[in-house]
Parts: structure tokens; sequence; C-alpha cells
């Protein structure tokens, strides 16, 4: 069974959310893409989906150059289609309704009267609480159409065409204030496109496993592993495929966390028996560190020491054709956005350079997933939880928890704090349940006491939060024993150290790294 056989497409007109929708989809076992509003037709007919969904948008369907679709978009698109928020508003306009502009706009949650409907089915008795946040609304069916939901504020709040070929939801089912909207976005796409759930991370392994084979031929491979989840997965991808003939190059840029090169060479090495080639350079990124404060000087000195290190060491490489990377479909969707391509592609990533001098092909076995199935696809490939379960790691490392001028003293306070941390957040169960906890080394030395004499030293500042995806994040409310617990580690047990402080500050307007 092909697992791309049966997908939806998703037609982004820029909504905060889209890219729920696409997990929310995949959630379902069913495979599905994100591609721009204004997209080729001819390329929607290749794509040949089942379905399609149309995404909400900050715009307004009255504003100038609002994002729009053909008019024959919906006769012509022969399978069905839901439109969500900006997209069902959309839909009611081209298909003859009428939409009106709203001053007010509707954000929060909201009761829905759900009528009988294919899309409702299984949402039990009574109201549904779903998302609301829009500005304009549906205030006149388009001929042909029924409303099937209404809310307090929306008399049609949810609608649909006389075949069900054509749905449009004011609310947004994707998100996780929606608690039902998984189900109404799964019976869409089973009950209404008839897709069958093939998505799964063990068909997706098999599809990708011969991928590679047929990509890389009898040529070998070399990969970058940075620690993190996704080089360590897509690189034992890569090694199922093709065995010893993948080459990983783990650098140690020396503003590791304490024991994370050898953890993950051990694993790999000895559980995967896959060859790890770990480069030991720390010496030289830290001199090219010194002195240096600025965050973006910093990134942009590890980056391109990674760089050129990662490359003298692939140049050793006899007979090396392909460069595997570890790139994720949202970094994929971020450069295809209409909204135009982003200018964020992180730095350790970018070894463009060793590409066009030993004219490598490149490999990339993750471009179609999401993080989180990354981690089941780790999981399938029996990597240990430990690893598939970490939390994310800024690629220049330390190097940016370390505020001020970054120094191997000042590396290994952090390091140690930092072990501190999230062992007693592991002790304390938490650490599945938060996106990052971590140390923070402050340029600031305090007054304080030990024994009988004053000391002068650091500050560490200890940083917990909850995210869905980074973009937004909250400090979180950790137990006064757990915190208690771990300063009182730090500054008995971390020499330089004397006072720790804990961050209460959420994403935005602070960020989650302090620099
Ligand atoms: P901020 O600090 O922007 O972080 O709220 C959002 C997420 O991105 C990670 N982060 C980075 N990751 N290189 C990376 O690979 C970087 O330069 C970088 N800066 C921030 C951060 O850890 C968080 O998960």
């Amino acid at each position: 069974m092909d697992i791309h056989s049966e997908k939806i497409l998703i037609l982004d007109f820029g909504s905060q959310y889209t890219q729920l929708i696409a997990r929310r989809v995949r959630e379902a076992k069913v495979y599905c893409e994100i591609h721009p509003y204004n997209c080729a037709p001819e390329f929607i007919r290749k794509f040949n989906p089942k379905g399609v969904i149309l995404s909400g948008g900050p715009s307004s369907v009255f504003d100038k150059g609002a994002p729009s679709l053909p008019k024959s978009f919906f006769n012509e698109i022969k399978v069905p289609i839901l439109g969500i928020c900006y997209g069902m508003q959309l839909t009611a306009k081209l298909c003859g309704g009428k939409v009106e502009r709203s001053k007010k706009r509707e954000y929060g949650a909201a009761d829905l009267k759900a009528k009988k409907d294919v899309i409702f089915d299984g949402l039990g008795k009574g109201a549904v609480r779903v998302w609301m946040s829009h500005g304009d609304k549906v205030n006149e069916l388009p001929p042909g159409f029924s409303t099937i939901g209404t809310s307090e504020n929306s008399s049609i709040c949810a609608m649909r065409n006389r075949s069900g070929s054509i749905y449009g939801v004011q609310f947004h089912p994707e998100v996780v204030h929606t608690p039902k909207g998984d189900k109404i976005l799964r019976n869409f796409v089973m009950k209404v496109c008839g897709c069958r759930p093939v998505w799964t991370m063990k068909s997706f392994i098999d599809t990708a496993v011969e991928d590679i084979r047929r990509k890389v031929g009898n040529a070998r491979v070399v990969c970058g592993i940075s620690g993190g989840v996704d080089s360590a997965v897509a690189a034992l991808l890569v090694h199922r495929a093709i065995g010893s003939r993948l080459t990983c190059i783990f650098v140690d840029n020396g503003v590791l966390r304490k024991g994370e090169a050898t953890k993950v060479e051990s694993t790999l090495k000895k559980s995967f028996n896959m060859n790890i080639k770990r480069v030991d350079a720390s010496a030289r990124f830290l001199k090219k560190l010194n002195g240096v404060e600025d965050p973006e000087k910093k990134r942009k000195i590890i980056g391109g020491e990674f760089v050129r290190v990662f490359e003298e060491e692939a140049g050793r490489l006899k007979e090396v054709r392909f460069l595997a990377q570890g790139t994720l479909y949202p970094d994929v969707i971020e450069s295809v956005s209409f909204k135009g391509p982003s200018a964020t592609i992180k730095s350790h990533h970018n070894v463009g350079g060793l590409l066009k001098k030993m004219k490598l092909g490149l490999v990339e076995p993750l471009r179609e997933l999401f993080k989180d199935e990354v981690r089941s696809l780790g999981r399938e490939l029996g990597m240990p939880e430990e690893i598939v379960n970490r939390h994310p790691f800024p690629g220049p490392g330390l190097a940016i928890r370390i505020i001020g001028e970054v120094t191997a003293k000042r590396c290994e306070i952090l390091r140690e704090a930092d072990a501190i941390v999230l062992e007693e957040i592991k002790a304390a169960g938490l650490y599945g349940k938060l996106w990052q906890s971590f140390a923070v080394l402050l340029p600031i030395k305090t007054v304080g006491v030990m024994g009988d004499e004053r000391t002068y030293e650091n500050t560490v500042a200890l940083r917990a939060v909850d995210s869905v995806d980074g973009m937004t994040a909250d400090w979180v409310r950790l137990p006064y024993d757990v915190m208690d617990r771990i300063s009182r580690r730090i500054i008995n047990e971390v020499r330089g150290v004397n006072r720790v402080v804990y961050d209460i500050s959420s994403k935005p307007p602070s960020t989650i790294e302090w620099e």
C-alpha cells in the first residue's frame, strides 16, 4: 500500500494554526501536505488529493488583495473541500453567499450547537466547546448550502452544501481548545473524503528505506550528528537503509551539555553499530568565541566553525557522494510559504559549501515529518526514550546560555549547574511534561555568605517552560520543593555559584533562551 496514495491537500491562507491542521490529519494516519493557497491548478491535479482543506488566515475577505481562489475552484476540484474560518468565509463568498464585515473580533471559547451530520459523528449530546478567532462572519448561505451548526454569536457557525462535498466551519477544529476538533477533522478526512489510515510510522520506514536505497545506490553517505533528536533519527533511518556505508560525524563544539557527546555516541555506536566519528573541536570553538559577547555573533561563529570542521572531516572520507540531514517538515513549509522564504535556516544545518565543493547529493529522510512524528519514528526504530524524548537544545548550545563572554571555566560552571537541573527535574517526574528546562549563567556576581566567609560569586537563572512548538511558551509553576532542591544543590555543589533565581517570564514578550 502506497502511504502517499490517500492524501489531503491543505491550502494555506496564512493562519498561525495551519501546521496544526496538518498534524491533526496526520494523527488520523492520513498523509497531508501544506501548500500556498495560490499554488497552480496543475500542481493540485498532479498532487491528486482525496480532499482539500482551506486554512484560516489573518485577512478579511474585504481586504484589498486578500488571498483568494479562482471562482471556478469549487467546480473544478472534484474532491471534498473543508473551509476553516477564513477558508469558510472565502468559500461562502465565492459560492454566492454573503459575508458580514465585523467591527469586533470574536475570540475565545464558544458553544457549538451541532446538527446531525457525518462531520459531527461521535461528538456526543449537547453543546460542543469550540475555539473562535475571527472578525468577519458568514451571514447568508450560498445557494444550495444549509446550516449544520450555530453558536451564540454566529447563526451560521458551520455549513455544508447539499451533496456534502463542501463544508465550512467558523471555529478552529485544529486547536486543543476545541477538545473534540480532532474528531471533526477525522470525520472529514475519513468519512467525507474516504481516506484510509495508512500513514503509519511502520509503513513510513519501509517506504523511506526503499527511497534512500534507490537514491543512494552503492554510494557512501555522511551525516552530521548534533546530539539532538532529529539528526540522530535521520542517521538511524539512513543506517537502516544502507548500514555501514553511512558515516556520522559528531562535532564536539565545547558547548554541549554534560555527558551529551558520550551518551549519543555510545548509544549509536553500541546499540546500533553505527560508524561514528567524534571530533573534539572544543578548543577551536572556544578560541573563536574568545571575547565575544553579542549573541548573534556567537551564533554565527558556532555555525561557521561547525561547517568548517564538518567539511574538513567529511573531506577525509573516501567515496562519499551524499549528505544526510535531519530537515523537518516545518523547515520545508517555511521555505515554500506564500509569506516568502524564511531567512531563519539554522546555521548548524547549513553546510551548503560542502554540497557544492564535494558535489554531494542531499538525503533528507525526515522532510515530510513533524517533530512528534520524528519522535514516534525514533521509537519505532528502537531508539532509547532518553534520546527520543530529549528537550530541544539550540545549535549554539551553552554559548547562548552563558550571558556575556564564553570561557572554558564558565562553560564548566554552567554544564554542572545544568546537569543538576536536569537530574532534579527528571527525579521529580517532570522532564516529559516540560518543553524545556535548563540553567542560564548570568554575568552578575553577588554577595553571599558560606560558613563564616563572605563570597562574591556568580548567579544562575533557572528556566522551565511549557510550549507546543516553541513559538509561544509559558513559564512553568515548578513545585517549590523541586526549586528548593535545585537551588540548594547548585549552590552547594557547583563551585563559583552562590545564588539561584527563577525566570518567570513567558514568550512573548520574552523568548525561551536568554540570548
Ligand atoms: P526562543 O529563544 O527564540 O527559542 O524563544 C525558541 C526555540 O528555539 C530554540 N533556539 C534555537 N535552536 N539554534 C537552534 O537550533 C538557535 O540559534 C536557537 N535559538 C533558540 C530554543 O531552544 C527554543 O526551543
